[in-house]
């Protein structure tokens, strides 16, 4: 028996010199099979057991049991000390870089053509002392109807059906009622109001709308920019002349406006208000032939205004005794549709660069 310890030691402290000695897994390995392999030390000094006791033989198989898992920690060990050195060594070294250069260098993008005509619009108004504002693409029903006087069974609600998000999943929704994508840019009126306080208010609000509509000059999300002044004694007159001035910044020097009445629950007078045609230059004809873009009239609508009701100046915590106001509101996809003559709405959604390049 004690020749079978002596040699379990010996075994032990062979491994023990010989693991630390070894310099990559190949090595691990081969010191493995040469232990613990069948045909190994381990196996071979087991295969003595035979001769031995029964009293012996628990304490010799105790001994290289312990033998055994020493071996296979030594071995472990060795492997996780390589790897690490390993990668000590590849982060230490010089660096790989993985990328490889463009074989053709992308030409610089640019803006889409409705972001530039939103700028556009903007900045003209910003130029006039505007200044840019912003609101919630998904709002609440009382800022995009209720407060702009078009109440729950108002007729004005059909025409701008919209997609409703569920209430109960907005605190605030819950305790003001519904919750909805805004069909346009005139909640900003209100908000803005609320936020300024004291007039005079002149903001611009270029943003995004939604409407359940889809055809050649409606989609179901489009771009509007809509405009706000409040002031002591702003006049209709007012209105006229900046809504003059900024059809000419946007569709040229001689291009002319005209006011139609109309109706919008927000504002009391309203107007439509039409340019001349930019394609034509009014005369309804275009080399010899009919103008397809103003069908012959001279004149395009292009947007919606009015005096602010008192009402509305009331919601937005105005005092309509002492202040006036006027507001407008046009479709960002349509000026853009009228300056470059293009006739389907949906080209600036579809993303084709033979059509983006072209701006
Ligand atoms: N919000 C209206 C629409 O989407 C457009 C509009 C009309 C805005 C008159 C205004 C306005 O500010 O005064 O149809």
């Amino acid at each position: 028996m004690a020749d079978l310890l002596g040699q379990l030691e010996a075994l032990a402290a062979a491994a023990r010199t010989a693991c630390a000695a070894a310099g990559d897994e190949k090595a691990l390995e081969e010191l493995r099979v040469r232990f613990l392999g069948k045909k190994g030390e381990l196996s071979a000094v087991l295969r003595g057991m035979g001769a031995l006791s029964a009293e012996e033989r628990p304490r010799v198989g105790e001994v290289a049991n312990r033998v055994r898992d020493e071996v296979e920690a030594l071995l472990g060990a060795r492997k996780a000390a390589l790897g690490e050195a390993a990668l000590e060594a590849e982060l230490a070294g010089q660096p790989i870089d993985v990328t490889l250069a463009g074989r053709r260098p992308l030409p610089r993008g640019h803006r889409h053509p409705l972001t530039r005509a939103a700028e556009e619009i903007a900045g003209i108004f910003a130029r006039l002392g505007y200044e840019v504002a912003s609101g919630p693409e998904i709002e609440l029903d009382w800022y995009n109807f209720e407060a702009l006087n078009i109440p729950a069974d108002h007729p004005a609600r059909d025409m701008q059906d919209t997609f409703y998000v569920d209430p109960s999943t907005l605190r605030e929704g819950r305790a003001k009622g519904g919750v909805l994508l805004r069909t346009h840019t005139s909640p900003v009126q209100i908000r803005a109001m609320q936020r300024i306080g004291e007039p005079p208010i002149r903001i611009i609000c270029p943003g995004r709308v939604y409407r359940s509509d889809y055809d050649q000059t409606h989609s179901p999300m489009f771009h509007q920019v809509e405009g706000l002044c409040v002031d002591t004694k702003i006049t209709f007159a007012d209105l006229k002349g900046t809504l003059a001035a900024f059809a000419r910044a946007y569709f040229g020097p001689g291009t002319k406006t005209r006011f139609r009445p109309s109706y919008f629950p927000f504002v009391e007078p309203g107007a439509e208000v039409d340019v001349s045609c930019s394609i034509c230059g009014g005369s309804g004809r275009k080399d010899g032939r009919r103008c397809g873009t103003c069908k012959e009239t001279g004149w395009l609508e292009v947007l919606g205004a009015g005096m602010v009701h008192p009402k509305v100046l009331r919601n937005g915590g105005i005092d309509p005794t002492r202040h006036t106001g006027f507001a407008f509101g046009m479709g960002v996809e349509r000026l853009a549709m009228l300056k470059y003559g293009i006739d389907d709405l949906r080209l600036f959604f579809d993303n084709d660069l033979r059509f983006l390049e072209q701006f």
